[in-house]
């Protein structure tokens, strides 16, 4: 039987290599008959994960949140969305945290990746935090985003070994490469019932 294609919209604050992980596996990979990412937002107009976007062909959006209240933002971020359909929202280093008037509107539909074990550490800094307290793993956690920052369903979680890591860029790398291939398997097993 085909499997229905998820449509998502992207949501990022920045560099956006989950981002760019993503779209590749949409276009041409594990996520290719079931996942089409309709639109990526940023809510900074300098985020590199933008021109990532617009290089693979995808349509991009910027709200601004520099200078809004997040009230203001959250509404402009609403107004943004509401031309498009798509079924989930997927949060890919997007360091804005969500209201009420959003998780609202797309309740159980938005997604989002953590570098930490969200029952130990929420907010952001996870690697930092991971590395400064000399922790030999840290947990990458998947989980759905309710009004609390990072309090939300965990979906699926994964260990990545930091043992021997002598500074926060390894931390960093370690963590991101496990991040980028993870995150599609997860969204995989979401929008299918299936895992990959
Ligand atoms: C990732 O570590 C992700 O877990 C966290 O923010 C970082 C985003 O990196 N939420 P990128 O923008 O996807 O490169």
């Amino acid at each position: 039987m085909a499997s229905v294609v998820k449509r998502i919209a992207v949501l990022i604050s920045g560099r956006g290599s989950n981002m760019e992980a993503i779209l590749k596996e949409a276009q041409d990979g594990i996520l290719m008959d079931c996942c089409q990412v309709v639109l990526v937002v940023s809510n900074r107009s300098d985020a590199l994960g933008l021109t990532i976007a617009q290089d693979m062909a995808v349509k991009t959006v910027c709200v601004e949140s520099k200078g809004k209240d997040s009230t203001t933002f959250d509404r402009r971020l609403l107004e943004a969305l509401e031309p498009y359909t798509f079924d989930y929202l997927v949060l890919a280093g997007f360091m804005k945290i969500l209201s009420p008037l959003v998780i609202e509107r797309y309740r159980h539909r938005i997604i989002n990746i953590h570098p930490a074990d969200t029952a130990l550490y929420q907010g952001a800094h996870g690697y930092a935090w991971a590395f400064e307290t000399g922790r030999s793993s840290t947990t990458i956690t998947v989980h759905y985003v309710d009004e609390g920052t990072d309090t939300g369903p965990v979906i699926a979680q994964t260990d990545v070994d930091l043992t021997g890591a002598k500074t926060l860029q390894e931390v960093k790398q370690r963590g991101l490469a496990v991040e980028h291939r993870f995150y599609s398997q997860v969204l995989h097993q979401v929008f299918t019932g299936r895992q990959s």
